[in-house]
């Protein structure tokens, strides 16, 4: 199957949905405190999606996934499954929301600091978020998907951090997972040639320690193989005529491009 250009109309769809899906982190935010649950917190984004949105929450039954968002804390890289576990100062968390309306979805996740972190486990979250940015300002028709995980990774090694080679970004729409993969790591002029109309994410998981993961008995809990702290960030992007589009861009996030 090759890449999906996407029509005016499923890209006015994908537009609707990615709001929504930046729409839940935001809704979120106040909640994540020490003291609450990654269950609570899968209960509240659950209801909203379902309730408020209108929509479905796509990793509900997603291959047999138990919960309707993903909660990745310290040293798990993705795909926590929200449980019991109680946040405590000085956790870091990914929080990522895929949600589907009108037939197609939108993916976005971003860190939270719980209380007081120390310095090494902000310095990630913030690593993590700018590599991401890195990956989508030279996003534009003509460039190569190489390219992408060229740039991602030379920001994050140089910050001696790891790239994790097991999970990648993904075209998105009508299926939650399409191609192509979107690989955070690469040689430039390298990949397929990207085009106005594709849509995909760009989600670089970084490791404070080795890029190595091991999934647990669950079979969903990806965590670092030497139990160093992870972080992550993921948007869904539009290639335009001359560049990109953020499709779950948040408003806290505006003026980014000055900040990087
Ligand atoms: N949202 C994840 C991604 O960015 C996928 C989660 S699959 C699930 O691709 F089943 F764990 F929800
Ligand atoms: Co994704
Ligand atoms: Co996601």
């Amino acid at each position: 199957m090759s890449i999906i250009i996407k029509t005016e109309d499923q890209i006015k769809k994908m537009r609707i949905v990615g709001k929504l899906a930046s729409q839940v982190l935001v809704m979120i935010e106040p909640f994540v405190k020490v003291g609450i649950s990654t269950k609570e917190l899968d209960k509240i984004c659950h209801d909203f999606i379902c309730k408020e949105q209108k929509a479905i929450p796509a990793p509900l039954n997603y291959k047999g996934f138990p919960k309707s968002i993903c909660t990745s804390v310290n040293n798990v890289v993705c795909h926590g499954i929200p449980d019991s576990r109680i946040l405590e100062d000085g956790d870091i968390l990914n929080i990522d929301i895929t949600v589907k309306k009108d037939g197609y979805h939108g993916d976005t996740s971003k860190m939270f600091i719980v209380g007081n972190a120390s310095l090494e486990s902000k310095k990630i979250c913030s690593a993590s978020q700018i590599a991401m940015y890195e990956g989508i300002k030279i996003l534009k028709p003509g460039i190569q998907l190489g390219d992408i995980g060229y740039v991602i990774q030379q920001y994050a090694e140089s910050n001696k951090y790891s790239i994790v080679r097991d999970y990648c970004g993904h075209g998105i729409g009508k299926a939650f997972h399409e191609p192509p993969m979107v690989l955070h790591y690469g040689k430039i002029n390298t990949g397929e040639v990207i085009k106005k109309g594709m849509i995909f994410t760009i989600e670089p998981m970084i490791n404070a320690g080795k890029k190595e993961t091991l999934v647990l008995e669950d079979n969903w809990t990806v965590v670092t193989k030497d139990m160093s702290l992870s972080a992550q960030w993921e948007h869904t992007i539009l290639i335009t005529e001359d560049g990109y589009e953020i499709l779950t861009l948040r408003d806290e996030e505006v003026g980014w491009e000055e900040i990087i």
